[in-house]
């Protein structure tokens, strides 16, 4: 064997060997996301921090006109049942902070970004240390927008997908990965946003909770056999009953119950990805099936994001949060 040939093989040999690696870290990469749903957290464990529960301050009758409790006991957030006042005093005292997630991406930055961020900060939790996390891929275009005190801004900077419906997707393993590295220990609350939407009133500390899920205002008010849960058995979020249709706007709890869930729609959407079907509503599927196997421990109402096309607005005592008008010149050319 002369020494040329020796250096072909050793050619050939380095090809196989990186082919190998390639290959087995992508496998065990998907075995892993498998083992996790073998392996879910379990929900409503011991928290890490002494937490504030103010239920016992609702008025549940005071709304007569709407449902404010759950059958298994969880409140539904409506105007005129909770004290403001009493709230954020006690939030304060306990030094309650809260983490916002958005992801910004691609014309959904241009179109929206600026407007969620200023109307958040004059409506979200106002009067409690908030820091914002906005994903984007391209960080140098957040806006740069004045914070008040006790308010901070990070930028994490994520990969580009181009199907909506992958971004929707890829944002439950973000979400989880960044509460494992980043928000542990720092904040009592997380919550997630969508960014295509405006604060209009006050967002404040009544709606933070160990689990707290949002009634999508579409479906708040129409018979269950109207709910658009998936319905293909091949696919993980495949349901047959529930209890209420949740929109997947916005979503929050304790680090950990948020964790759960977005490991639970992560694990299951990858699951389907393999098995090449993807549920109706996308991660919104996923997500309504983990709050029917877990309860939320809270509900908002549709005044927590509340849908303009929909004529009938009689129990909507005030619009805290709205579905932005869509930018369709800014998104068209997606
Ligand atoms: C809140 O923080 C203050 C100042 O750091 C501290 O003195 C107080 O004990 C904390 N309260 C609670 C309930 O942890």
């Amino acid at each position: 064997m002369d020494f040329r040939d020796f250096k072909e093989r050793i050619g050939i040999f380095t090809c196989l060997l990186l082919c190998i690696v390639l290959f087995s870290s992508f496998y065990f990469g998907q075995l892993r996301s498998i083992a996790l749903l073998k392996n879910l957290p379990v929900i409503h464990e011991e928290p890490s921090k002494p937490t504030i529960n103010l239920d016992h301050t609702l008025d549940f009758t005071i709304r007569n006109d709407v449902q404010t409790r759950t059958y298994w006991g969880a409140p539904i957030i409506w105007e005129l049942m909770f004290d403001p006042k009493l709230y954020d005093k006690k939030h304060q005292e306990g030094n309650t902070s809260v983490a916002l997630t958005v992801f910004a991406v691609g014309r959904y930055l241009d179109a929206y970004l600026n407007t969620f961020l200023t109307s958040a900060e004059k409506h979200f939790m106002i009067g409690l240390p908030v820091t914002y996390y906005v994903f984007t891929e391209s960080p140098e275009k957040v806006p740069n927008i004045e914070l008040a005190p006790q308010r901070d801004l990070k930028v994490v900077k994520v990969q580009k997908y181009s199907r909506w419906q992958d971004i929707s997707m890829m944002r439950m393993k973000t979400i989880s990965e960044t509460i494992e590295m980043e928000l542990e220990g720092k904040f009592s609350y997380v919550f997630c946003f969508d960014v295509d939407q405006e604060f209009k009133n006050r967002f404040g500390s009544e709606a933070l909770g160990e689990s707290v899920a949002l009634l999508h205002a579409d479906f708040y008010n129409v018979p269950k056999d109207r709910f658009t849960y998936d319905k293909n058995p091949k696919s993980k979020a495949y349901m047959e009953d529930g209890d209420h249709y949740y929109h997947a706007a916005l979503f929050g709890g304790s680090l950990q119950n948020v964790k759960a869930l977005a490991d639970f729609c992560h694990v299951n959407i990858m699951e389907d990805k393999l098995n090449d079907v993807e549920a109706l509503w996308h991660d919104e599927s996923h997500l309504n099936k983990f709050f029917w196997l877990n309860k939320p421990t809270q509900l908002l109402s549709p005044e927590y994001c509340w849908d303009n096309n929909v004529p009938d607005k009689k129990h909507i005592l005030v619009v805290r949060l709205t579905w932005a008008p869509k930018q369709y010149d800014k998104l068209r050319t997606r």
